[in-house]
């Protein structure tokens, strides 16, 4: 099945662009889902954080305590890279499996971090959904109400919108109102239908 890997900076509009390709029946895996089930209680990847970062990651629930993991991943780079070197493998193994699973002419496998973390021979073709960052910054201010310097280091951390552009085999335009995606969104459905192996 042709795997379309849907990637864009934070707050671009990537789970917006992938909401308007579900409406079109084409199923849509979501690596952020992924990541958030593989660390529900219980779940082996929790032990191994539990494992790697001590207790305090869990709260007295024994569920994972995002906010302190955030905060040791924010101040310390090597935090970040034991977690990441627990979760990635382990978040493209679940796709893998589940894209193996389905029956469509394609799909669309949202990844925010596909091209950070060098997995983009894992998908057939690469979607960037793009807009400038002050735009980035507005919308996840008034999603997330995160501060201007939590966003930007979030920004910094990702590879530029110039580099990303630079991998995309397509690219939607999300600097604009949210109605005009729709549109994008229906011409991009035609052309991987045209593309999908079964046609
Ligand atoms: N064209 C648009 N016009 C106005 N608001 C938009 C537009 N596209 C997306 N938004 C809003 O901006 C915010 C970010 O969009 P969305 O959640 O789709 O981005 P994302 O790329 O999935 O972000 P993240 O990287 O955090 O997962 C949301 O609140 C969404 O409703
Ligand atoms: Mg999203």
């Amino acid at each position: 099945m042709l795997k379309i890997g849907l990637t864009g900076g934070i707050g671009c509009g990537k789970s917006t662009v992938a909401r308007l390709f579900a409406e079109l029946n084409i199923p849509v895996i979501d690596a952020d889902e992924i990541a958030h089930q593989l660390v529900e209680k219980g779940q082996p990847a929790l032990t191994r954080i539990t494992n790697a970062f001590g207790p305090s990651v869990l709260t007295d629930e024994g569920t994972l305590n995002r906010s302190h993991l955030k905060d040791l991943i924010f101040s310390d780079n090597r935090n970040k890279q034991t977690l990441e070197a627990i979760l990635h493998p382990l978040i493209y193994q679940s796709i893998q499996s589940t894209t193996e699973k389905l029956s469509a002419p394609y799909c669309i496998i949202c990844i925010p971090l596909l091209i950070e973390t060098e997995k983009t021979e894992s998908v057939d073709r690469i979607l960037v959904v793009d807009c400038p960052v002050e735009t980035q910054i507005a919308r996840v201010q008034s999603r997330d109400h995160l501060s201007d310097e939590k966003i930007q280091a979030i920004i910094a951390n990702q590879v530029s919108r110039a580099v990303r552009i630079s991998k995309a085999d397509d690219i939607i335009d999300n600097s604009e109102m949210e109605y005009g995606l729709a549109e994008s969104v229906k011409k991009l459905h035609n052309l991987y239908l045209s593309l999908s192996p079964q046609d």
